[in-house]
């Protein structure tokens, strides 16, 4: 039996998870898990970059985030959870990799340069944020991962992996890391109520642990067809928020919604009434398993301390091998 590639990929714990993450990432990291060896990780060092000035949400958000896993479908059988900080040969990589890494590489990233443009309620210029991709290089080359599943946005923080991977090789002329491949998720990204791209920060999410009644009164707020003033106004489906939902969770009577929607059959109201209860049909089963591990938050810390253990041995022989290359 030929050994599985493996997968490496990571969230930060910087609040509550939404649809977003679900369809973005967690369904995808389910699809994958028995076909990778997979690790998946809080990147808890990776959300103090943004978060120094108030940490200490942290660790709670940490075993929030790893119950929507499990309940979603991540199973700590098949796959290792483990939290970063608890990993230390991430750190000695990353300072490793930061003696080498130019700085014009980190300069240029398209996302440090949005990020710095965008972010305004916390300050980024710090030498930390700029080292947020080599970290993030030695997160997947510490458990020599060949592949990364990733939204398109952290493609640059890939390429620069493969560039650090292709230099370290080079440097100490020893092919100790593979080169990682993306696997993209391909799912429609999924905008927030008001139609901005969905975040916490916009405070446009429809999180996973919202109540049924939440996800009612989120979604008769969302915005419409604009045109579609009247009830007897034909919609148009093409470019109503509400009907991209339909496409991504009800595929089966998005047809039927639309020409309803073209004919003026169906009104608004109706129409995110019956989304907001094919959401909630979804997110039933998911919100029983979250019940449950809710009460036992200990057996999620012994699923994250086994992970880590776990996490430590792989990643302190890769730590020795590259030492050895590097004759330290
Ligand atoms: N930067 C990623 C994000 O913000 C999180 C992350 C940290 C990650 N380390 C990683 C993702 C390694 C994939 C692989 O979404
Ligand atoms: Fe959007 Fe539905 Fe209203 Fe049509 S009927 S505009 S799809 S909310």
């Amino acid at each position: 039996m030929t050994a599985k590639n493996r997968i490496l990929s990571g969230m930060r714990p910087t609040g509550k998870l939404h649809l977003g993450h679900l369809v973005g990432t967690l369904d995808n990291w389910v699809k994958l898990q028995k076909e990778y060896d997979c690790y998946f990780m809080v990147a808890d060092w990776h959300a103090l970059m943004g978060e120094y000035e108030n940490p200490s949400g942290m660790s709670e958000y940490a075993i929030d985030n790893v119950i929507d896993w499990i309940s979603c479908g991540i199973d700590p059988k098949e796959s290792t959870l483990f939290v970063q900080s608890q990993v230390s040969a991430h750190l000695e990589l990353f300072l490793i990799f930061s003696c080498f890494t130019p700085l014009g590489w980190l300069e240029r990233c398209p996302t440090y340069k949005e990020q710095l443009r965008e972010v305004t309620t916390r300050d980024l210029h710090t030498y930390g944020f700029l080292g947020y991709p080599v970290l993030q290089a030695a997160d997947i080359l510490v458990y020599k991962a060949n592949k990364v599943p990733v939204g398109e946005d952290q493609l640059p923080h890939l390429e620069l992996t493969r560039e650090i991977c292709r230099r370290f090789n080079g440097l100490y002329k020893k092919n100790i890391f593979p080169e990682p491949n993306a696997i993209l998720t391909k799912a429609a990204r999924l905008l927030g109520l008001d139609g901005r791209k969905m975040s916490k920060s916009y405070n446009n999410a429809i999180n996973l642990s919202d109540s049924p009644e939440e996800i009612q009164k989120k979604v008769s707020s969302m915005i419409t067809d604009p045109k579609r003033i009247k009830l007897s106004d034909p919609g148009h489906p093409e470019v109503c928020n509400v009907n991209s939902y339909y496409a991504i969770f009800s595929p089966e009577i998005k047809d039927e919604i639309d020409d309803s929607c073209r004919q003026a059959k169906i009104g608004c109201t109706d129409c995110k009434k019956k989304l907001a209860e094919k959401l909630n049909q979804k997110l039933d089963a998911y919100r029983q398993k979250r019940r449950e591990l809710s009460r036992d938050k200990d057996m999620i810390k012994d699923i994250l301390h086994e992970g880590n253990v776990k996490a430590n041995t792989v990643a302190n022989e890769t730590l020795k091998e590259v030492k050895a290359a590097m004759g330290l």
